[in-house]
């Protein structure tokens, strides 16, 4: 069988890949291991797929490490991901400013402990020259918050006479969001076999084409990413067009 990297037309790569990265409890707990066992595995997935995505030439990987809610989890597992979140990050920093990765966060991270905001800042400014791919780590991040923080700046701006309301479009919206030096993502994959967006992107992926895998996230490799562009290659992207004057 052929690998999906040979099928794969990089005339027409998405230039931005988002993830729902899902299923290292459920992993774990197959193989009768505490939940924090599948969040370490699923270390080299992250891997993995950052990996590819700089090998082809994709410009922006966004995951979805953490999630407001996730702060609702036992004390222990958010304490455990932090600090494995972390200590990840910092261990991969030397290996991302090599291979030309930029790092960014989006998300509130004046929800983290102060050592680790100011731990991730460190590694974030150390990456930040870099030209190559962008890896994107949402962060203690949910859409509403970032909706919610859009419009009490837009408010504020517009108090402040800096926004003026007959000049608002869909680009002003995008603007205000924590992804605005990013394009909306063209394939959003969620692991695990739940077809849920879980408050991810929301506003960026009115037209984004979404992939579901089966995959517990600790199991997906880098043939399991090829094999998601394919499949996205093989639709025909509409942006509410006919199919004819799509193709013509
Ligand atoms: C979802 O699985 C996964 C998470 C909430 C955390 C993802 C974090 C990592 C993969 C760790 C390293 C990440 C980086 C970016 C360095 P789940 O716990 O919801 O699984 P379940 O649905 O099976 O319970």
């Amino acid at each position: 069988m052929s690998s999906y990297k040979e099928q794969i037309d990089k005339a027409r790569l998405p230039q931005h890949i988002a993830i729902i990265m899902d299923g290292n409890g459920r992993w774990a707990k197959k193989l009768g291991n505490q939940r924090i066992f599948g969040h370490q595995n699923g270390v080299t997935s992250v891997r993995e797929a950052t990996e590819a995505a700089a090998e082809l030439g994709v410009k922006f990987l966004t995951l979805y490490a953490f999630s407001t809610e996730n702060w609702n989890r036992p004390k222990e597992e958010v304490s455990a991901l932090m600090a494995l979140l972390v200590k990840t990050i910092e261990d991969e920093t030397p290996t991302l400013a090599k291979n030309n990765v930029k790092l960014i966060t989006i998300g509130d991270t004046s929800r983290m402990p102060a050592e680790t905001a100011k731990r991730l800042q460190q590694c974030i400014d150390q990456t930040a020259h870099n030209t190559g791919l962008c890896l994107v780590l949402a962060l203690s991040y949910s859409s509403r918050w970032e909706i919610t923080e859009a419009v009490k700046n837009m408010v504020q701006d517009s108090i402040d006479q800096k926004l003026h309301i007959e000049e608002i479009d869909e680009n002003t919206i995008s603007n205000y969001l924590t992804t605005k030096q990013i394009p909306d993502p063209e394939l959003l994959i969620r692991t695990s076999g739940e077809y849920r967006i879980s408050n991810f992107l929301l506003w960026q992926i009115a037209y984004t084409e979404l992939y579901f895998t089966d995959v517990l996230w600790p199991d997906f490799k880098k043939e399991d990413l090829y094999q998601a562009i394919v499949n996205y290659q093989s639709r025909e992207r509409r942006f509410g067009k006919t199919s004819e004057q799509v193709t013509q």
